[in-house]
């Protein structure tokens, strides 16, 4: 691996632990304007610090994100389809490497929507990127998108995603919780994150699903919704960290939740 590429990477995923907690704030790229992320940097600029990197598209990082920060950002480059056009899945990348660079980012993210009518042209983004990306030293974070079918989230149809995604070159991959979530990883040879999906019912179904994720080998989160979409999203985050980089247990970040409440 180009020291380039590792270094980058590293910075994502922390070598202390060898895990990572990524913000997810790219949401605008198909839902316009998300619940609690309507203004970015009021909801995003608190929890930057507590973020191993920040996962969102060029135009929210030019807008609304200090460029002073030293947290590593992960650069959203699909796109094409919002949510009330004909089908999600319809994805290019819009985002050039030279911009990327220019942007000082430490990996670049694109989705794939496999079984979908556009499975083919999303995979090939996915092959042109990383070729692109490889150039540079930037590693590729693929996300195993489902659209709007969020029913399609089970082990089958997730670990051929994530298998499908790393035997195209992608560095790293996100995808979503589900029973049997080991297999997912077992037969991804890259490491694997899990997105949060829309907000859960409680906290601690929260915590609990990112707990047993790391249990059975993802080496972290790129969670949104059910970080800022909560009231107290520091709190949220900082259980969410226990869990992932402290090994705590789901009551234990609830409880590290609950002091942010009462604050
Ligand atoms: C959309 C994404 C989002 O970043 C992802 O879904 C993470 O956010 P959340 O935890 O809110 O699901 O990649 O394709």
């Amino acid at each position: 691996m180009d020291w380039g590429y590792k270094n980058r990477l590293s910075r994502i995923i922390r070598p202390q632990t060898g895990r990572t907690v990524m913000l997810a704030v790219d949401h605008g790229y198909f839902l316009g304007p998300t619940h609690r992320l309507e203004d970015v940097y009021t909801t995003v600029e608190p929890l930057l610090d507590q973020a191993d990197a920040l996962m969102l598209t060029r135009g929210i990082l030019r807008s609304s994100i200090p460029a002073e920060t030293a947290t590593p950002i992960v650069l959203r480059v699909s796109g094409g389809s919002s949510i009330i056009g004909e089908d999600l899945s319809n994805e290019t990348i819009m985002t050039s490497m030279e911009e990327a660079v220019r942007l000082n980012v430490a990996a670049v993210a694109l989705s794939i929507f496999v079984g979908s009518d556009y499975e083919a042209q999303t995979l090939e983004n996915l092959a042109i990127l990383v070729d692109m990306a490889q150039e540079y030293g930037i590693p590729v974070l693929a996300v195993t998108a489902v659209g709007k079918e969020l029913e399609k989230r089970d082990s089958r149809f997730l670990a051929l995603s994530c298998r499908i995604a790393a035997e195209f070159g992608a560095g790293f991959v996100k995808t979503y919780y589900c029973d049997d979530f080991e297999k997912v990883v077992e037969s991804c040879p890259v490491p694997v994150v899990i997105a949060g999906g829309p907000k859960l019912e409680t906290e601690l179904d929260a915590f609990k699903m990112a707990h047993d994720a790391i249990r059975m080998g993802a080496v972290g989160v790129d969670m949104g919704r059910n970080i800022w979409q909560n009231d107290h999203p520091m709190g949220m985050i900082k259980g969410i960290r226990a869990v992932v980089h402290e090994n705590a247990s789901p009551e234990e970040a609830y409880e590290i939740f609950a002091s942010y409440k009462v604050s």
